[in-house]
């Protein structure tokens, strides 16, 4: 029997909570297709500060790159808060994008049909059907761009640097064509070319790929447009190709379409195809440990998975099912409507598995 081998990062906050929820549908489907799956527990973030004194230890990184893929829960938490900022836990996980070379990040904002009513959009806006595909550059950028502090005359001052290479473009835009070849076959590349160089640089780069691939269509948007259009005009999109800061921006704002940032999932692609999983969301502290959390996000970054890396895209199926399925009855509090049954964080974990 297949058996695969999964580094898992719980992290902080709900971290646990989601995290465990998705390891026990990973079991259920596993079971019922016919591979066994083996845990590999590491830590990330700030409990790894507290355990270690570092947001990412060495061992964490090795375990990482020798298993098969990595499940993420989240990371970060008004504990580290005054922490400097190479040790604060948000720090292990820019290190562990970089550690693993996870340049791609997809991060894909669609709705359940069933969550329509959870939607902050009217109807009408959200139109027939709703998929978009943010594909994020991760491991460069304002990110990992030099920056520092300075004195100028006397006053303190602070600067971080977005830079770009082409062939640090190049990658990710061929992600994206690629993707968008087995899709609707659109691209639209957001940046601030009226203001940035590193924006014009990404458009040139983009441009020229485009070549390649005549049957995509591609055009481009400003950031400030983007942010506006994908309230006013969400189905125009198909995939959204751009970079660090601004993905992590509109993948935020794309969630919200939705329903709830607790829906989205995301997969981080490197080289190597074994790829990190995670919800899009943070580790939300306020309702740590209450058991309330919705592990639906990083059920389905488990689906993502199964798909992108592990290649069971039949097993990937049934959980994108079964999640389908369960939002007929049942709500954790954040997608909570009248009408349906409310649950908890693990309750939620057990319907998915007992649709699969
Ligand atoms: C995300 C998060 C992270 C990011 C934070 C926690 C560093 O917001 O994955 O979107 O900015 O990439
Ligand atoms: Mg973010």
């Amino acid at each position: 029997m297949k058996n695969y081998r999964i580094a898992v990062l719980k992290g902080d906050g709900i971290g646990p909570e989601i995290v465990n929820e998705a390891m026990k549908v990973l079991d259920a489907v596993a079971a019922k297709c016919g591979f066994t799956v083996e845990y590999d527990e590491a830590l990330l973030g700030g409990c790894a500060i507290d355990a270690t004194g570092v947001p990412l230890p060495d061992e964490t990184v090795a375990k990482c790159k020798a298993a098969d893929s990595t499940l993420l829960g989240a990371v970060g938490g008004p504990k580290w808060d005054s922490m400097p900022g190479n040790l604060r836990p948000e720090k292990g996980l820019l290190g562990i994008r970089a550690a693993l070379g996870l340049f791609a990040n997809l991060r894909p904002a669609r709705i359940f049909e069933p969550l329509r009513d959870a939607s902050p959009l009217r109807p009408d806006i959200i139109g027939g059907s709703l998929d978009i595909m943010v594909v994020r550059e991760l491991t460069g950028g304002i990110y990992f761009g030099e920056r520092g502090r300075l004195e100028e005359n006397g006053v303190q001052a602070a600067y971080d640097t977005e830079k770009y290479s082409v062939p640090e473009i190049q990658r990710i835009a061929r992600i994206a064509f690629d993707l968008a070849m087995k899709r609707n076959k659109k691209v639209c590349s957001v940046d601030k070319a009226n203001v940035l160089e590193s924006s014009r640089l990404w458009r040139e780069t983009v441009t020229e790929m485009a070549k390649e691939y005549p049957e995509v269509e591609l055009s481009y948007m400003y950031v400030d447009n983007c942010a506006m259009q994908l309230v006013r005009n969400p189905a125009q999109f198909d995939v959204v190709l751009t970079s660090n800061i601004f993905g992590d921006i509109l993948s935020d704002e794309a969630s919200m379409i939705s329903g709830s940032i607790g829906m989205l999932a995301s997969a981080s692609l490197g080289e190597s195809g074994s790829g990190l999983y995670e919800p899009i969301h943070g580790s939300a502290p306020d309702i740590a440990g209450q058991n309330i959390a919705n592990p639906l996000a990083t059920i389905l970054s488990v689906a993502m998975m199964l798909k992108y890396s592990l290649g069971e895209s039949e097993a990937s199926d049934m959980i994108e099912k079964a999640v389908a399925e369960v939002l007929n009855e049942v709500r954790t509090p954040d997608i909570y409507v009248e009408g349906f049954r409310k649950v908890s964080c693990s309750e939620m974990g057990d319907e998915v598995c007992s649709h699969l």
